[in-house]
């Protein structure tokens, strides 16, 4: 069956958005007897490599979980290193990106960053803002419940400022105020470095997301696992709620 938000490709229905969980760095450093950082730094690699395979099997949309609200509890020495490592990889890797037609936004509470990445991020924005290509949507300082918590406040302020009635608040209308807006749910979540949780990503938008999940850490994650997520993917039947009877008959 095809699902509203899938399209066929040689292999089986493409999933329109992915959200990856890019889990595991640390352990992948401590195992080559390295510095956590190391990890990080490595990981940037099969970002790379994963942003290009999503362009090239047609994914319309990639979310990738890169630091979580609760991320900021880690010690400040890894804190800062991080935060360093997404300027130096911003600072890198647009020109490339603008050149291969990626638009990339940002989700999260990024008023909490420093100054130095909030403008390497505003410059990012703007400079792909007209790409037509892939969608890159980078979580930074996110949280799923804060996101919902924020979304509240925004339909809340719009009910006191009466430009909503309690009455209209439904589904479409809350999602619009998450951080992820209009953009289509995930169809599939992609978890690396064994965990099976969600971890407060986005916990509103993936309530049918397929889930796949591997044992693979971020650093070694490269463009076959990512086939391999798309090929689970292509196999799966979305019944929504219904039965697979129905499913097959309507296509819904
Ligand atoms: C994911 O890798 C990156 C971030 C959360 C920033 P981890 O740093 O969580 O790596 P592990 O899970 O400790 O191996
Ligand atoms: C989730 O990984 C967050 C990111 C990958 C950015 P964590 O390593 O922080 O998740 P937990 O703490 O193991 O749940
Ligand atoms: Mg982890």
């Amino acid at each position: 069956m095809t699902s509203p938000s899938a399209k066929s490709s040689a292999t089986g229905n493409v999933p329109r958005h992915v959200a990856i969980i890019m889990d595991g760095n640390g352990r992948w450093a401590s195992g080559k007897s390295k510095p956590r950082h190391a990890g990080h730094r490595a990981g940037v690699k099969s970002v790379r490599s994963v942003v290009e395979a999503a362009s090239q099997r047609g994914v319309e949309y990639l979310t990738l979980f890169a630091f979580s609200s609760e991320n900021w509890a880690r010690p400040e020495e890894e804190v800062n290193r991080l935060m360093r490592l997404f300027v130096d990889a911003l600072r890198r890797e647009v020109d490339e990106l603008h050149r291969n037609n990626v638009k990339v936004t940002f989700i999260g509470a990024l008023d909490r960053l420093q100054p130095a990445l909030r403008d390497k991020i505003s410059q990012a924005e703007e400079k792909t803002a007209g790409n037509t290509g892939l969608q890159l949507i980078v979580a930074i300082g996110y949280g799923g419940r804060w996101d919902i918590i924020e979304a509240s406040r925004a339909v809340a302020k719009k009910v006191a400022d009466g430009a909503l009635q309690v009455d209209e608040i439904d589904e479409t209308e809350f999602a619009r105020s998450l951080q992820l807006g209009t953009t289509p749910d995930p169809d599939l979540l992609i978890r690396t470095g064994g965990e099976q949780r969600i971890s407060n990503f986005l916990l509103w938008n993936l309530a049918y997301a397929e889930l796949w999940f591997t044992d693979v850490l971020w650093p070694e994650f490269d463009a076959k696992h990512f086939d391999e997520a798309l090929l689970f993917y292509s196999g799966k039947q979305r019944r929504y709620g219904h039965t697979g009877d129905q499913v097959k008959v309507v296509g819904c």
